[in-house]
């Protein structure tokens, strides 16, 4: 029998092989295939090739990558350990420009060794790994926690639409978006869930639909040229979507296609909630335009997907991966600490306090 995707660890550390675990997400839903990778670069082919994708995942993977190469780094002297392992952070930290939770778990592995340089180096990799454990661990807490602010915004029997892969699969579990989807089936909430496929990588199709019907929700799986016409139909009650970067203004940043939705949402009056753990907040970006937008190859466009290429050879492709919903057009943002609402500027730096 087939695993259940909701058994399954999306990220976790094999200390005795060191080794960082992680489904290979391009595989899905055909093949649950775990990869065990040691080396930094894996780790960072990994990330960019979306093996292990979604925010917080990505933190998470980079948090153990950090770790593992430090713990591979041979040198006793902390200077010369320092130097190294930041190069490796920095090479991890190039792997994908715009999850914000990279950097900030990449940052929080580097605060480990700048506070430690009385400790000898051994003791240092130890904290590391707690560190990357912590991160992890939290991860999960914090879900849970989005997941109960979140399932306070829905009614048993709503029509819940979602974009991309905000889940189990995008974090250390329960996910951000669907968490109040897991929890509500948990304690017997019916909803009806529309997942748009999410062109051109499909983490709806082939992700979000995989881990919804394993987790035994009721899910319908759409193109992303249906939303308007099933929106129309009123069968959607609320929107929840991820996120990979809230500005300090509240816009914010997702996988590409995000804002038409948010637009037909507000067209059609369907609340339009942003779940995001405050580590996606990033108060140096003022606003949607300060984030950099991840443009990716154009063969995700014309051919990764097909058994033959569906677009004429030499066609000009623009690929971005995620695009900006401005503020106005946000109901609420969820986060661990709570539901914020406008003035996102005033709330954001609240609840981060
Ligand atoms: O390119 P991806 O698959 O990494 O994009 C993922 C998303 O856009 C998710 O919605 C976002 O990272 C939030 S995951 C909890």
């Amino acid at each position: 029998m087939a695993r259940n995707i909701m058994s399954c660890e999306t990220v976790a550390l094999d200390d005795e092989r060191g080794a960082l675990l992680i489904i290979d997400q391009t595989k899905l839903p055909g093949r649950v295939e775990v990869l065990s990778i040691s080396e930094r670069e894996e780790i960072h082919r990994a990330i960019s090739s979306l093996q292990v994708r979604g925010a917080p995942a990505i933190g998470v993977a980079a948090a153990f990558g950090a770790y593992l190469t430090a713990r591979a780094i041979q040198s006793d002297d902390y200077g010369s350990f320092y130097e190294k392992f930041k190069e490796s952070c920095d090479y991890l930290a190039s792997s994908r420009p715009t999850a914000v939770n990279l950097f900030w778990a990449l940052n929080r592995m580097e605060r480990v060794v700048s506070g430690s340089e009385c400790l000898p180096v051994g003791e240092i990799k130890v904290l590391l790994r707690d560190e990357a454990i912590r991160i992890r661990d939290e991860d999960a807490e914090v879900c849970r926690a989005i997941g109960e602010y979140g399932l306070s915004l829905v009614r048993d029997g709503d029509g819940i639409m979602t974009h991309c892969n905000a889940g189990q699969l995008a974090t250390a579990k329960y996910g951000t978006a669907l968490a109040p989807i897991h929890l509500g089936r948990e304690r017997g909430f019916g909803f009806r869930v529309y997942a748009c496929e999410t062109r051109p990588l499909l983490q709806g199709a082939r992700l979000t639909a995989l881990e919804l019907m394993d987790d035994g929700v009721d899910t319908t799986l759409i193109c992303d040229n249906m939303v308007s016409s099933v929106m129309k139909r009123g069968w959607v009650q609320s929107v929840l979507v991820g996120c990979d970067r809230v500005a300090a203004n509240g816009d914010a940043c997702n996988k590409i296609g995000t804002s038409g939705l948010a637009i037909m949402a507000y067209h059609y009056g369907i609340p339009f909630y942003v779940c995001a753990p405050t580590s996606t907040v990033d108060m140096d970006a003022r606003d949607g335009g300060d984030i950099r937008i991840e443009e990716r190859p154009p063969e995700e466009v014309t051919e990764l997907w097909y058994a033959e290429r569906m677009a004429p050879p030499g066609v000009k492709v623009y690929n971005p991966a995620f695009d900006v919903t401005e503020r106005d057009l946000i109901t609420a943002i969820v986060t661990e600490h709570g539901i914020v609402r406008p003035p996102y500027s005033k709330g954001l730096a609240e609840i981060l306090e």
